[in-house]
């Protein structure tokens, strides 16, 4: 009887383990194989190989793919080419460590390579976690002693840990090549290429013709795509005698990252989690601007709108006029006036930012000199025509100059990069800046449209200047020296000058009253206009003090910010010049019954990420933390391009002290915008921004002020009715009515979930504006938010329980496109 069960013991176990074989293997040695039907598991089963047919492909091909992801994304395929007619293939390890393909007549159709110069020993086929497949001598696992791998043999898929580039000893060049069509893996006409030339960088390509340039490595990122995707990846180029290569690596292995190259040769990141079924697909292809060399040379590519714009670079005039004219960029720019190498060393070079710099195949490099010798080494040689820095990190380092044509540049609205382009001397216009000794260290970027206004005031200043006492003079030297050791551009104005201006201050030049004064428009004699804020005169503020705070404001520069080009002190008055803004505020529009239809869902996402952008400048990357405090619709001003700019920044600091987070007694701020813990308690930190921002966004989304919204059946403010719409998955109905037509639905979901996530109940669960920013561009997952801070006047907390959260922890949380 126990003989029996024993038997039947074995016979099991054996039953299993032929089983477990029969279907599944961790490895492959000498003469085992896998037959169509049967696969190769990754020890950690993340990845599987074996026999698949894509799509409605009959073909059989050998290929690896995300074990347990579906749909099937196949990473790699073995014999692209020839593929099998049936289910006859078999994978097999031959006697010499070859892995080779065999039709159902043992005809070998793909093998891994015929020869090899290393020792083979006892060689075994596996399968990696990595999705690499490998054949290596038994007991070396040393990558570099690998008889073969197929990441070396790269299909369509970038995997982490997987190079593109060159071993500059074998000569072995690993590129991206994408698929016919969608159901057929043979190599199509589209490539992803790292060029050695010049300065190394990555070029897609349709057959042997650059399509795009993902560019040369900044030690931060690649210039063509300056944003990081991820904060969880770090990727980098390297460069040495050896190699040359670029890779990049998830830090965290839950979250899977593969860039793929598809068959109509757009470049897309494959993203998601290991616990979300549905996977994101990010385009890297965004728009026109990205076609290699759109703009010709010497010329910038700009996206306004949907729409593509060419500019030349200042000192350089479009080389067929007529074809510009018309759109017709691709000629691109000329120098205005034929290079004059006898006066060479007196160019000058003028700072463009934020941009993506130009073609690196012929440019020449340096990883040791910094930027000043870098603009020596550019001034010594006449036909120089730019410098940057090489390294971006800490402030930057390095020398990389170009010699010919600057080719294929774009501006970009965030990340870029600095570049300093060579002006000769005589082809300035007078009114551009020239930096020609390098004395003046501190150059502000050009944009487009010089400040002519702070030009003028320079010159009203001193015509005044002259008719003035001499106390006056000593005054204005003084602080105009203060103003000169800062480094900062500032016009110091003259009260009479400021009362002409606005016709002493009139009531029909009146635009608006902010927290700490009225503002008015003014304009000067030759038609140039400004906004002119009037301080009110509580602040008890000393000179000294109000100075140092001009100072702070003026060092605030961003394009999301209202620049501030002056200011005034006479006597008890204090007042502050800032550009004018053509369009108002942003609550002039998107509350206005007809103004409304003109914002549509494209400006109004512009206008949230270029608010979101700003704040995170006040709070992060300007040297001081600026906490706003009053961020509002009102304050969101929009100059002629509909780009939002914030206004009234810095102000908060100056009047009511500058603790990073502090309770204070009287709170100012605008009911409807501000977060619980402030409107209570008095405490404020930058999470009540964050708040703030949140409110201005479901705002921009609905159209609906928060402070006056009703809902008639639920009595809940705008914050409560967003969230009801949430969990009730009917988010898309919080969108303004005038909206419903166009729009972007993965967007209008995104930006409801981030204003949801700022306007959480309490400060932590609020996000920093950097994840704010990620979130925003798609970067970045996004988190569940729960039930927001439903502050409202005189009630403070709803009854949060009554709105229970319908979302189970392991509820899917980011929004989810269908891989296509
Ligand atoms: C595959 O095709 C060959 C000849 O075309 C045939 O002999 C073989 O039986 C087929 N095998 C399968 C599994 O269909
Ligand atoms: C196997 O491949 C050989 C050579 O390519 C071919 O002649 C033969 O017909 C193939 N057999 C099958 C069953 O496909
Ligand atoms: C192919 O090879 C296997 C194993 O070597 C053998 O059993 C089989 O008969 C061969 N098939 C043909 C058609 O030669
Ligand atoms: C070696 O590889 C080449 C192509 O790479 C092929 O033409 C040749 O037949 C192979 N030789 C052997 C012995 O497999
Ligand atoms: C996802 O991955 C993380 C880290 O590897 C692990 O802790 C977690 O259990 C995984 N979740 C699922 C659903 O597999
Ligand atoms: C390639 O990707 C782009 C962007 O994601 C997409 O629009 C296009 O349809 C894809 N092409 C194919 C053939 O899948
Ligand atoms: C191009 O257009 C501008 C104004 O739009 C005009 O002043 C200029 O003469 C045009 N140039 C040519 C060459 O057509
Ligand atoms: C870089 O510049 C430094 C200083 O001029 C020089 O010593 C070094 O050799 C240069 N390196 C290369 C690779 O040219
Ligand atoms: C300027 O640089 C170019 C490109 O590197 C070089 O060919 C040329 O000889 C240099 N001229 C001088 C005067 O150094």
């Amino acid at each position: 009887m126990a003989d029996n069960f024993r038997m039947l013991f074995i016979w099991l176990f054996l039953l299993l383990s032929y089983l477990r074989n029969s279907t599944s293997l961790d490895s492959l040695l000498p003469g085992q194989s896998i037959r169509d039907g049967e696969t190769l598991v990754s020890e950690e089963e993340t990845f599987e190989v074996g026999f698949f047919s894509p799509g409605t492909s009959t073909g059989r091909y050998l290929g690896i793919w995300y074990r347990n992801v579906s749909p099937l994304i196949v990473v790699w395929v073995a014999n692209r080419e020839t593929p099998l007619q049936n289910k006859s293939g078999v994978l097999k390890l031959d006697e010499r460590g070859v892995l080779v393909i065999l039709n159902g007549t043992n005809s070998t159709i793909w093998w891994s390579y015929n020869t090899s110069s290393k020792v083979i020993k006892n060689p075994i086929a596996q399968l990696l976690d990595s999705g690499n497949i490998v054949v290596r001598n038994e007991h070396d696992i040393n990558e570099d002693n690998f008889l073969w791998q197929s990441f070396d043999y790269p299909c369509d898929k970038l995997l982490p840990g997987m190079k593109i580039g060159w071993n500059l000893v074998t000569g072995l060049d690993r590129t991206i090549s994408s698929w016919k069509k969608e159901d057929d893996p043979a190599k199509g006409e589209y490539s992803l290429k790292l060029d050695p030339k010049g300065f190394p960088q990555l070029f897609g390509y349709k057959g042997n013709a650059i399509r795009f340039r993902v560019g040369s490595w900044n030690g931060q990122a690649l210039v063509g795509y300056p944003i990081r995707p991820l904060t969880e990846y770090v990727h980098e180029l390297v460069f040495n005698e050896k190699e040359v290569y670029y890779e990049y690596k998830t830090l965290d292995r839950s979250i899977f990252f593969i860039v793929t190259l598809n068959s109509s040769g757009i470049g897309n990141v494959l993203l998601w989690t290991n616990q979300t079924r549905g996977i994101q697909v990010f385009s890297l292809w965004s728009d026109l601007c990205e076609n290699y060399a759109m703009c010709g040379a010497n010329s910038i590519c700009s996206m306004d709108g949907n729409s593509q714009t060419c500019d030349c670079i200042k000192g350089y005039v479009p080389k067929f006029p007529e074809q510009w004219n018309v759109s017709k960029w691709y000629n691109g720019c000329v120098p205005r006036t034929t290079p004059d190498c006898r006066n060479s060393n007196t160019d000058g070079f003028l700072r463009y930012t934020d941009l993506k710099l130009p073609d690196t195949s012929s440019s020449w490099f340096n990883t040791t000199i910094n930027l000043e010798e870098c603009k020596k080494y550019c001034l010594k040689n006449c036909s120089c025509k730019a410098y940057a820095n090489l390294d971006i990190r800490n402030g930057g380092s390095g020398c990389l100059l170009w010699f010919d044509d600057l080719i294929d540049m774009r501006k970009f609205s965030i990340g870029g990069q600095d570049i300093y382009f060579r002006i000769q001397a005589s082809s300035v216009l007078d009114h551009v800046p020239v930096n020609g000794h390098g004395k003046n260290k501190r150059m502000i970027g050009i944009t487009v449209g010089a400040n002519i206004l702070g030009l003028t005031a320079c010159v009203c200043i001193i015509m005044i200047l002259k008719k003035l006492g001499v106390a006056r003079i000593i005054y204005r030297n003084h602080f105009k020296r203060k103003l000169r050791k800062e480094g900062i551009d500032l016009s110091t104005f003259d009260f009479p000058i400021i009362a002409r201006a606005t016709e002493n201050f009139a009531t029909s030049n009146k635009l608006g009253e902010g927290g700490f004064g009225p503002v008015y428009k003014g304009r000067l004699k030759d038609g140039q206009e400004f906004a002119v804020k009037r301080l009110s005169k509580k602040s008890g503020q000393g000179l000294e003090e109000f100075e140092n705070e001009v100072v702070l404001i003026a060092k605030l520069q961003h394009r999301n910010l209202v620049k501030l080009i002056g200011c005034c002190i006479e006597g008890n008055e204090r007042m502050l010049i800032y550009e004018y803004m053509p369009n108002k505020s942003l609550d002039c529009f998107i509350f206005d019954e007809t103004r409304r239809h003109l914002v549509d869902w494209h400006i109004r996402f512009n206008i949230i990420c270029g608010i979101a952008r700003g704040v995170l400048y006040l709070h992060q990357d300007s040297r001081l933390r600026i906490i706003h405090r009053d961020l509002k619709t009102s304050n969101i001003l929009l100059d002629a391009n509909m780009d939002p700019k914030i206004s009234d920044f810095g102000l908060a600091r100056t009047f009511c002290g500058d603790q990073v987070g502090a309770n204070t007694n009287k709170v100012a701020g605008t009911y409807g915008y501000m977060p619980p813990e402030y409107a209570t308690r008095g405490h404020f930190s930058m999470k009540s921004d964050v708040f703030s921002y949140g409110v201005i966004v479901l705002e921009i989304v609905s159209g609906k002020r928060n402070r006056e919204f009703s809902d008639p059946t639920h009595s809940l403010n705008l914050l409560g009715h967003a969230w009801r719409l949430w969990t009730e998955e009917r988010a898309l109905e919080l969108l303004d009515g005038v909206l419903r037509e166009r729009f972007i639905a993965s967007e209008v979901i995104r930006c409801i979930q981030v204003g949801l996530l700022c306007v959480q109940q309490t400060p932590e669960d609020r996000p920093d504006m950097s994840p704010v920013v990620l979130m925003l561009n798609g970067e970045k997952l996004l988190p569940n938010p729960k039930v927001p801070g439903f502050y409202t006047e005189g009630d403070v907390h709803l009854n949060q329980s009554k709105l229970k959260n319908p979302f189970s922890s392991n509820q899917i949380s980011i929004t989810m496109l269908e891989a296509r």
